[in-house]
Formats: structure tokens, C-alpha cells, sequence
């Protein structure tokens, strides 16, 4: 086997050009720039998750003034921001900054060892040439930076579904979504209610599918946002540009921290304000408690929140709809739950974790109503969340 060639000695080297690796970076030029430093990265473009990740309508659930950088502004229109937006502003900052040319892409990195004689990190990273050929190559540091984000790039997180590759419609997963996917006009089913199915279903009811079904275990909540900040619109009006940026990033620091410690103290409080705010977006008779009453209490869990009420109007208009039971199985044509009916006919499937295009059809979808969240004291939805 031949040796890793040694390519360069560095005082810093970060592993990933994603929004941390990319802003470290930043920093460190801002603060140490007698530094020298080296970015690996093992895919071919910087962003990370912002790069990575193309399914309809991805965007941050966080706001960007505080999810942003602190030295360079958000100056987006909006505080919840799409995924091409946040890729952007990620590709500025470097180039402002002049970072690239401190990155080497198509390295990943494989192995990190330390020296205590020798006081350095020797770091192993597989390069990929523009031929696809590999090699192995090596670079030293004084300080290892690990920028490399929480999950797998290459294996994305897939959920035991049963049934599953019997499925006859096709089954897509938002961590690989097809550039050219058209699901106009198809019926769709998103299996979970995390962050990107919270972001998918209004996003592909938007797009043209003709139904979107968000197939969910339990309940989540979801917080509604104004799409546009009015603190940030009035404190960008009256204030210079930097004193704006610093009372439009504490103020959502501290809105956010505020409905943390709020969730924590009140409990009660805090659910029936957010059970109160979907009820005003939603149909009079919509049964609020099968699908957005979690049997948590808020911020136990992650808590979503959608930008403009999307998803709320999404399902007011009909072009969206929960459906809260478990997936027994999937079958060649359809999803047999556990306490409803069985959920569609030839479709495609998406848990969010995976999305599938075609479900279900008007027919079934009204008969698991009849049959579940219509009627409590039958073979009840509620008692998935207990
Ligand atoms: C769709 C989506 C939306 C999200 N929205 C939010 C949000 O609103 N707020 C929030 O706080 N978080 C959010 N997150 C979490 C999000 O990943 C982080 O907030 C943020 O983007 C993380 O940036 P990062 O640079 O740390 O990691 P990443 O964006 O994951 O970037 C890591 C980089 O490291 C590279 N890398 C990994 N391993 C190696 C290796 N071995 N060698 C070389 N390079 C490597 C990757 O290729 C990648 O470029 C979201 C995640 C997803 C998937
Ligand atoms: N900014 C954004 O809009 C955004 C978008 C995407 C992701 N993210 C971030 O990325 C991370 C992952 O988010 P995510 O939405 O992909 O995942 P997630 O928050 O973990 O949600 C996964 C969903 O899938 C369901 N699920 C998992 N396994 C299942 C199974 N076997 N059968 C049926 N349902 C199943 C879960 O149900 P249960 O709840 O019942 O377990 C849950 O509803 C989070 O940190 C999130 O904040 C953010």
C-alpha cells in the first residue's frame, strides 16, 4: 500500500465547509489572522446541510439572525429563511473573507491521531480526484477543529417501515431528493412530523401535488411565525444598519429564550396558547386535539415552527391533511395503519425521514375520517398518543 502523502503542517485545521466550519474559519482570519489554517471537505461545494439538502421548500426553522453569523448581518427577507437563501449567504461570507482558497474539497476526512511528543494532530483524509480515483493523503496541526455537522452524508437515517420496498409507487427520502422529480398532480403521503415534514407538506401542496397526506405517530407542535419580522422592519427603519442587527438578533435571543423558560415554568400555559393559535387558523370542527396535542409538554421535544401559518392554511384549504395512527405495513398499493383504515391506494410515500407521491386517494382518505379521528370512541387515533 502506498504511504499518505504529507501535504501540508497548519497551526488550525477544520474538518467540514459547512455554516460552523466556514464561520470558524471567519473567525479565525477576523481574530488570529497570523494563523494558518486548512479546510477539508468531503464534498465537492461548501454549505453542508445548505448544500446538501434540496426537497421542496427546506428552509431553517431557527431564525437566521440568530442561527447567522455575529459579525456579518442577516439581511435576508425573511427570519426563517429557505435553504437556497442560507447556501448564499454561507457562500458570501467565505467569499468575503476569503476563505476558499484555504479549502480543499473532496477530502474526507477518515482518521485524526495525536502526538504528545510531537505536540500535533496528524489527520488521514481520502481524496477523490475529478476521475473518481482515490488516495490517501495526511496534513498536521497544532488544533483540530471537528465542523462536521450530526449526521451521516452518505447513509441517511432510514426508519423501520414494514412493507416497505413492497411498495409499488416510489418512495423518496428528503436527505436524496431527485432533482427532476415532478410530483404534480400526485398524491402524496409524508411519514412523520418532524422539522421536514413540517416544511414538505405545505411546500409540496404549494407545488402542485394534488393531495398531501402528513402521516404522523404521534403529534407535534407547531408554533406560527409572522413571515416578516416587525421588529426587524421598525429597529432597520429607525436605528444605523449595526445597532438594527444587534436589537434584531438579541430580540429574537430573547423571544426565543423566553419561550423556552416560559414552556419549562407553564406548561399548561404555553399549550393552550399554542392549541388556541391553530384553532384560529383551522376549521371550526378540525380535530385539534387528535393531531397537534402532543403528549409532551412544549420543548420537551423539538418545537416547529412554520413561517406565515403555511402549513395551518395548507390544511384549512384542503390540499393537506393529518392523519395521526401507525403504520402496520406498507402494501403493493396503499398503507395498512394500525387503528384507521388502510391509507391509499397506489402511491408514493416520503417519510420525513421519507416522502411517498400518489396517496391517498379522496375515497380512502374519507373513509379513515369516518373511521378515526371522526369517531372518538371507536378504534381511536387518540390512543396512539397516550
Ligand atoms: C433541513 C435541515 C434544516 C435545519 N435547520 C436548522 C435550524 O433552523 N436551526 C438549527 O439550529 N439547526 C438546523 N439544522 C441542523 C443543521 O445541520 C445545523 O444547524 C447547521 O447547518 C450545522 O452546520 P455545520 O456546519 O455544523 O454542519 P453541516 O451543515 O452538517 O456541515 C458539515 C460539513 O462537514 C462535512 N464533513 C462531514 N464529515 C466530514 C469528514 N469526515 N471529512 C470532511 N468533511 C466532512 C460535510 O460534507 C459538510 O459539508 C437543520 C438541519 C437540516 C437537515
Ligand atoms: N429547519 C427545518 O425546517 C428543519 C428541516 C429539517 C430538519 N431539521 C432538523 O433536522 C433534524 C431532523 O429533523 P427531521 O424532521 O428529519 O426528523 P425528526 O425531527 O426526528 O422527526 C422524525 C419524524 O419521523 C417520525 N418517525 C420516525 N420513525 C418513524 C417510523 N418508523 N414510523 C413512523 N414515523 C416515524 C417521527 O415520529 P415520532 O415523533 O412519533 O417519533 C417524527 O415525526 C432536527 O434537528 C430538525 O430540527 C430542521
Amino acid at each position: 500500500m502506498t504511504a499518505a502523502a504529507h501535504v501540508a503542517d497548519v497551526d488550525v485545521l477544520i474538518v467540514g465547509a459547512g455554516l460552523s466550519g466556514i464561520g470558524a474559519a471567519c473567525h479565525l482570519q477576523r481574530e488570529l489572522p497570523a494563523t494558518s489554517y486548512l479546510i477539508l471537505e468531503a464534498r465537492a461545494a461548501m454549505g453542508g446541510t445548505w448544500d446538501l439538502f434540496r426537497y421542496p421548500g427546506v428552509r431553517s426553522d431557527s431564525d437566521m439572525y440568530t442561527l447567522g453569523y455575529a459579525f456579518r448581518p442577516w439581511r435576508g427577507d425573511h427570519a426563517l429563511a429557505d435553504g437556497d437563501d442560507i447556501r448564499g449567504y454561507i457562500e458570501d461570507t467565505a467569499r468575503e473573507y476569503a476563505v476558499e482558497r484555504h479549502i480543499r474539497y473532496r477530502h474526507k476526512v477518515i482518521r485524526a491521531e495525536w502526538s504528545s511528543p510531537d505536540a500535533r494532530w496528524t489527520v488521514t483524509a481520502q481524496r477523490t480526484a475529478a476521475d473518481g480515483s482515490t488516495s490517501e493523503v495526511t496534513v498536521t496541526a497544532r488544533f483540530l477543529y471537528a465542523c462536521s455537522g450530526y449526521y451521516d452524508y452518505d447513509n441517511p437515517h432510514e426508519a423501520d417501515i414494514p412493507g416497505l420496498a413492497d411498495f409499488g409507487g416510489q418512495v423518496v427520502h428528503p436527505q436524496s431528493w431527485p432533482a427532476d422529480l415532478d410530483y404534480t398532480g400526485k398524491r402524496v403521503v409524508v411519514i412523520g412530523s418532524g422539522a421536514t415534514a413540517i416544511t414538505l407538506v405545505p411546500a409540496m401542496a404549494r407545488g402542485g401535488a394534488e393531495h398531501v397526506t402528513m402521516l404522523q405517530r404521534s403529534p407535534t407542535y407547531v408554533l406560527n411565525m409572522p413571515s416578516h419580522d416587525p421588529v426587524a422592519a421598525l429597529a432597520e427603519r429607525a436605528l444605523p444598519a449595526r445597532a438594527a442587527y444587534g436589537v434584531i438578533r438579541w430580540s429574537h435571543i430573547l423571544q426565543s429564550w423566553g419561550l423556552y423558560r416560559l414552556s419549562r415554568r407553564r406548561p399548561g400555559l404555553v399549550r393552550r396558547f399554542l392549541r388556541s393559535d391553530a384553532a384560529k387558523l383551522l376549521p371550526a370542527d378540525y380535530p385539534l386535539d387528535v393531531h397537534f396535542n402532543p403528549r409532551y409538554d412544549p420543548w420537551d421535544q423539538r418545537l416547529c415552527a412554520v413561517p406565515g401559518a403555511d402549513l395551518f392554511r395548507a390544511i384549512a384549504s384542503g390540499r393537506a391533511s393529518v392523519v395521526t395512527d401507525h403504520v402496520e405495513r406498507f402494501l403493493p398499493r396503499g398503507i395498512r395503519l394500525r387503528y384507521g383504515a388502510q391509507a391509499c391506494q397506489q402511491g408514493r410515500a416520503l417519510p420525513a425521514n421519507r416522502a411517498t407521491k400518489g396517496m391517498p386517494g379522496r375515497r380512502h382518505a374519507a373513509a379513515m375520517r369516518q373511521r378515526s379521528w371522526e369517531d372518538p370512541g371507536g378504534p381511536s387515533m387518540r390512543r396512539v398518543t397516550t
